[in-house]
C-alpha cells in the first residue's frame, strides 16, 4: 500500500509512525507512507494556503486551489481520498479492516483552521473521517492515528497475525478481557487462580465473563 498524506505539518504525521511496528512495516516494503507540506502546491510569494470565511465569521479556511493541485497531482485511477475532520463520521476498527482491504493508495488531507473550502469535500473527497467527538489542533495528528490502524492490519505488518483477530473491537464487540504477566504474586497481589488452574475452558469462560464485565463499565454502548 501508499499512502500520501496532505498537511501543513507533515513532521507531526511522521513522527509517530517512525518506530516500532510501522517503521517495521515501511522497511519490509508493505507500505510506504509520504507527507507532503500543502505549501509546496501555494502559490505567490507567501505561499498563501488559507483565507477567511465566505459570509464572515472567525477564523481561516483552507483554500482550494492548493489542494485540488495537490490531489490532481497524487491522485491515481484507484486512490481513495480521505479527509481528517472533526465533521466526517467517526472512524472505527471496522473502517480501519475496510481501508487496509480497499486497495493500493490512499491521500488523507489534514485539515486545519476551520477546516477546508467545502468544494473540496464535494469534488474530491470520498470520505470525512473524524477520531473521535474532540477538536485537535491539526488533522495531521488524526491522520497518524488513521494510518497506524490501518497499517497495522496489511498482511505481514504484525508477526503474528492472531494478535489483531482477538484483540477488542474484533468480534463478537466486547472489550478484553484483564490479562496478567509474571511474577504470580506482587506486592501481595495475586494473579486471578483460574490462571494457575491450566485448565483451558475454564480460563475462556472466565475471560468471556471479565470481558462482559468491563464492556458494561466501560463500553456499555457495545452492547447495545
Ligand atoms: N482535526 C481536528 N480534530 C479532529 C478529529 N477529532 N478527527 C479528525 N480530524 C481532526
Amino acid at each position: 500500500m501508499e499512502i500520501d498524506i496532505i498537511t501543513l505539518f507533515p513532521e507531526i504525521a511522521l513522527a509517530p509512525l517512525g518506530e516500532s511496528i510501522i517503521k517495521r512495516a515501511q522497511k519490509a516494503g508493505i507500505v510506504e507512507i509520504r507527507a507532503h507540506n500543502l505549501r509546496d502546491w501555494a502559490e505567490g510569494k507567501h505561499r498563501r494556503v488559507d483565507d477567511y470565511l465566505c459570509g464572515g465569521g472567525q477564523g481561516m479556511l483552507l483554500k482550494p486551489e492548493p489542494i485540488f493541485k495537490a490531489i490532481e497531482e497524487l491522485r491515481r485511477e484507484n486512490t481513495r481520498v480521505l479527509l481528517m475532520t472533526p465533521q466526517g463520521k467517526q472512524f472505527k476498527q471496522s473502517d480501519a479492516r475496510r481501508l487496509a482491504e480497499c486497495g493500493d493508495h490512499l491521500i488523507i488531507l489534514c485539515g486545519h483552521y476551520e477546516g477546508v473550502d467545502f468544494r473540496v469535500v464535494e469534488q474530491l473527497v470520498d470520505e470525512e473521517l473524524s477520531i473521535g467527538d474532540y477538536v485537535l489542533t491539526n488533522g495531521a495528528i488524526a491522520a497518524a492515528v488513521v494510518v497506524d490502524a490501518v497499517v497495522r492490519l496489511l498482511p505481514g505488518a504484525l508477526g503474528d497475525a492472531r494478535s489483531s483477530e482477538e484483540e477488542s473491537f474484533s468480534d463478537p464487540g466486547l472489550l478484553e478481557a484483564p490479562s496478567y504477566t509474571k511474577p504470580i504474586e506482587f506486592r501481595g497481589l495475586k494473579v486471578p487462580d483460574v490462571f494457575l488452574s491450566g485448565h483451558h475452558a475454564k480460563i475462556e469462560a472466565w475471560k468471556r465473563e471479565k470481558a462482559i464485565e468491563r464492556t458494561k463499565a466501560n463500553r456499555p454502548d457495545l452492547l447495545d
